[in-house]
């Protein structure tokens, strides 16, 4: 459990200590106190280096013990092997955060020194950041400690960054692409301050509309999920993470020595948090500055105004592929556009005002939408033609972006064309109008912004629970551990389903062949029978089951071929009896499966189940804190959903069910800190009001 945070400290302090200040131009210690005086900061920046000195007009101090007052942040620029004993002497000035550029940690493999660092800070109430960093930079307090950019533009989007170097890149790649910067934070190795921390500063933080974190590999992810949920209820976040691919993952764990986890499990989660997960840096910029400026949409009724049939065409799928949705009243459109349009252009959305059309009848076509209280959002398409005005091409798009911000309606611009288009781009983009030379681009902008507002207009953070019976499954677990395993056998697994209410076939465990023969009459025929043993692990193989038995007769043989079968296969297997099981009907095979991810904390699955589990793949994922509506939101997003709701006309399965065990499922592994997996496969669906049976558990567990 982190202590309590003061976050805002870090971005916004009163006083600095550089220690590893350097009078040399060059060196980072020398760029660091350079960039924090030119920055404007206003708070008191002490450098420490033993030479003494002055730099840059500061006096410089030989140990942070000689300041005179308190010091809020200090700033490590000394090497590794020096870097503990200057971390050592800030914790006991009590310096409130102390990042650490210095590399050669956890990163190298030096994560003993790396945790001897953050364990003397934290008894100290000191907190670290990094190590492996380029700083932090504030716009609100003119706080540069960075040694990178001198001059960073300032602006609306926080960046919070995993990657030092793509972070120092990014402070130019924005300037470049004229978006400004609230903040930016490099986290590195996140040896103890993580984005979770830094979110709490930049949801709060008043200059930032957007924020951006590039992520690599996730620690604690229950306390990630719940900042970043936290945080797309208040602004829009757009996260950048890699690590898609295994090579991928296996290059971010040699860079900052983290893990990136199974990309479709953190894709699964991002969106249940309500983040707008970006394809490549140059989306991830469209939209951040898009995203900064747009006004929220009122609806999703979308209109896109086009001179060219084809890239209305493009523009359209690309709706499709962003969830942008068009408008589609025809009477409404035709009395909008009907006076921009001549006769043989289009009148249904796309609206096609043909190539023909001048930089007026754009102006009369575009001015329309912007104040129709029918419409809520535009989308004006341009292909360069011999008819068109083009002198006229960028004081028609001001025109009618003006228009469009001042009734509060989203647009966006995609121009083709040869170099006077693209000249047109670079200046309306550098006065921050929306205008791109794709309409895919121009379209995944207005995406991000419905699927965010979209998001937060229909969230329910709320977590649905079962109630299960601990005291039970946790004997369970005692049992299996005191027997020295770390896995439950199959009617232990079905002792735990029990205990969480999650519907199982009748069964029980016979000593004996009389014992069999009333269990099976208990049960109903047919029923199965399976050697339980903890030695026999493959049943099959062992001949250890026996399937669709009939009568008392067929009990007892089978009773004896499995004791005999086992023997044979392993003379010295403890066998502690034979289950008799209910024969489980045909029905819809799924999988529902929970575990603690080392990065995403507990979470959950749900698809088609059945021995094909692996070749199929058809398995969606979500943090196990999750309700009924996202449970059936993740197990509707699986293509075999199609057969829960009855294929090819069978009657609809017990789908409510499915969702009280996923709930039941997620509840155990969240409450039961030893159980570390679960997997219930197949678990079959039955029709409407007829329930589920788990036939097949595995659960793993964990001391
Ligand atoms: N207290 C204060 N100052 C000290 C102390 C001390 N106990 N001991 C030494 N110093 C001084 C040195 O005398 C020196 O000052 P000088 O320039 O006046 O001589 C200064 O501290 C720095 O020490 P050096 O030994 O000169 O170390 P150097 O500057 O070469 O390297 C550094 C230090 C930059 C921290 C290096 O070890 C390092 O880790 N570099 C990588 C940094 C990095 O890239 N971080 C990740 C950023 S993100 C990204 O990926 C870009």
């Amino acid at each position: 459990m982190k202590e309590e945070s003061n976050m805002n400290l870090l971005f916004e302090p009163r006083s600095i200590a550089v220690v590893g200040a350097s009078s040399k131009p060059g060196k980072i210690g020398f760029s660091v106190v350079r960039n924090l005086k030119q920055g404007g900061f206003k708070g008191k920046i002490y450098p420490i280096n033993p030479q003494g000195g002055e730099i840059l007009g500061e006096q410089v101090y030989n140990s942070v013990k000689d300041i005179p007052g308190e010091v809020d942040v200090a700033s490590i620029i000394v090497p590794a092997k020096l870097a503990f004993e200057a971390v050592k002497e800030c914790a006991d000035k009590g310096v409130k955060h102390i990042q650490i550029i210095t590399s050669g940690f956890s990163e190298v493999g030096e994560v003993e020194l790396e945790h001897k660092i953050v364990d003397y800070a934290k008894s100290k109430g000191s907190r670290i950041l990094g190590p492996n960093i380029f700083g932090v930079f504030s716009a609100t307090s003119n706080f540069n400690s960075t040694f990178s950019a001198t001059e960073i533009a300032r602006g609306h989007v926080a960046i919070l960054t995993q990657s030092g170097a793509l972070g120092i890149a990014m402070i130019g790649k924005t300037a470049v692409n004229n978006i400004g910067l609230s903040a930016i934070v490099s986290i590195g190795n996140k040896a103890d301050i993580d984005e979770a921390d830094c979110l709490e500063y930049v949801v709060k933080s008043e200059l930032t509309k957007v924020i951006l974190m590039y992520v690599e590999g996730i620690k604690g992810g229950e306390r990630f999920i719940e900042a970043l949920g936290a945080a797309t209820r208040v602004k829009p976040v757009v996260v950048l993470k890699s690590g898609r691919s295994k090579r991928g993952a296996a290059a971010a764990a040699s860079h900052t020595g983290s893990l990136a986890g199974a990309d479709e499990i953190t894709d699964a989660i991002l969106k249940q948090c309500g983040a707008l997960r970006a394809e490549s840096l140059q989306e991830a910029f469209n939209w951040c500055k898009f995203l900064s400026n747009a006004p929220e949409p009122k609806g999703n009724r979308g209109v896109i105004v086009t001179n060219g049939g084809g890239i209305g065409v493009m523009a359209t799928d690309a709706c499709e592929k962003y969830g942008v949705e068009l408008y589609d009243d025809q009477a409404v459109l035709k009395d909008v556009f009907a006076p921009a349009t001549p006769e043989f252009g289009s009148l249904k959305n796309p609206i096609d005002i043909t190539g023909g059309a001048n930089s007026a009848a754009y102006d009369l076509a575009l001015s329309a939408p912007a104040v129709s209280d029918k419409m809520d959002a535009t989308m004006a398409l341009y292909c360069e033609t011999a008819t068109f005005d083009s002198e006229n091409l960028a004081p028609m798009i001001r025109n009618t972006y003006k228009k469009h911000m001042d009734t509060g309606t989203p647009v966006v611009y995609a121009i083709v064309g040869g170099s006077a288009v693209e000249n047109a781009i670079v200046t309306l983009s550098n006065e921050n109008v929306p205008v791109f030379a794709d309409p895919y681009d121009a379209i995944s902008c207005m995406g991000a912004l419905y699927r965010h507002h979209d998001f937060n207009k229909s969230r329910d953070d709320s977590v649905n629970e079962s109630k299960i019976d601990l005291a039970a499954i946790e004997k369970v677990i005692d049992k299996a551990l005191a027997d020295g395993r770390t896995f439950l056998l199959a009617n232990e697994g079905q002792d735990v389903m029990r205990a969480a209410g999650i519907m199982i076939p009748g069964a029980a465990i016979a000593k004996s062949i009389d014992d069999a023969v009333k269990c099976a009459e208990k049960i109903g025929y047919p029923v199965v029978m399976k050697v339980v043993s903890r030695d026999i692990l493959h049943k099959s193989d062992a001949g250890g089951v026996a399937l669709n038995i009939e009568n008392k007769d067929e009990v007892v043989d089978a009773y004896e071929a499995i004791m005999r079968n086992c023997k044979a296969y392993k003379a010295d297997a403890v066998i502690d009896g034979i289950e008799v099981c209910e024969m489980v009907k045909k029905g819809t095979e799924i999988i529902i499966g929970a575990r603690k991810d080392p990065q995403m904390g507990p979470i959950v699955m749900a698809g088609m189940g059945g021995i094909y589990v692996e070749v199929m793949k058809d398995v969606a994922f979500r943090s196990a804190a999750l309700n009924r509506g996202e449970a059936l939101k993740m197990i509707a997003e699986t293509r075999s959903y199609a057969l829960l709701l009855g294929a090819r006309g069978e009657d609809q399965k017990d789908i409510d069910v499915v969702i009280d065990s996923v709930i039941k499922a997620s509840t155990i592994i969240r409450k039961v800190s030893r159980i570390s997996d679960i997997e219930i496969n197949p678990i079959v669906v039955y029709e409407k009001g007829k329930g589920v049976k788990a036939v097949d558990v595995r659960i793993l567990i964990t001391k």
